[in-house]
């Protein structure tokens, strides 16, 4: 199965009851060959109406650090635990994660990436580690599997403390020398 066709069995999923309350489901976004896989948490209302991952305030964020250290979406590639909006935004809950998580599995064996990124605790909790801490955790590169794994913050968390937006430029410039150095690789 290629991307598409994951994609396209994707959009008709039933798999668990966020997909009752859903406008679209929203897949993935970028590059399919990327190096560096980001992972949010879920996706919000803008993200339900477009069928598209972070393209609400928080993702105009995302873009700005993304452009911040020269990298852009065609770069990278930009997917979600769960595929399908919670109700008001709340956290995805773990059966809905459970049922979820084999499309992140099939999107990550054929993107194949070299880092993935974790945006917030939801993310990095399911994919680093249950006991993962943003705040004490984030920008450290763990060694999965034969993967990078990182964990940064949220952009909306950033949204609602500013205070950490140091902290996470460091992290995406920390991205972006990975990025530089998948890159000559690749040459
Ligand atoms: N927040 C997320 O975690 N994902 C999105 O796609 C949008 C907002």
């Amino acid at each position: 199965m290629n991307l598409d066709e994951l994609r396209a069995e994707c959009l008709q999923c039933t798999k668990c009851g966020l997909s009752e309350g859903r406008t679209k489901v929203v897949f993935g976004d970028g590059n399919p060959t990327a190096s560096i896989l980001f992972v949010g948490e879920g996706p919000g209302q803008n993200e339900d109406e477009t069928g598209i991952p972070f393209v609400g305030r928080a993702g105009k964020l995302l873009d700005d650090y993304l452009t911040a250290v020269g990298l852009c979406r065609q770069d990278v590639y930009i997917t979600n635990i769960v595929k399908c909006r919670p109700p008001q935004n709340r956290d995805p809950r773990p059966e809905e994660q459970a049922a979820c998580i084999d499309y992140l599995r099939a999107q990550f064996r054929l993107i194949s990436p070299k880092l993935v990124v974790c945006l917030g605790r939801i993310a990095a909790q399911k994919m680093i580690s249950p006991d993962f801490r943003v705040t004490r955790d984030h920008g450290t590169v763990y060694q999965k599997g034969g993967v990078m794994m990182m964990g940064t913050f949220h952009p909306a968390a950033l949204l609602r403390n500013p205070n950490n937006k140091p902290d996470a430029l460091n992290d995406f410039k920390k991205i972006a020398e990975y990025a530089a150095q998948f890159g000559a690789e690749k040459l």
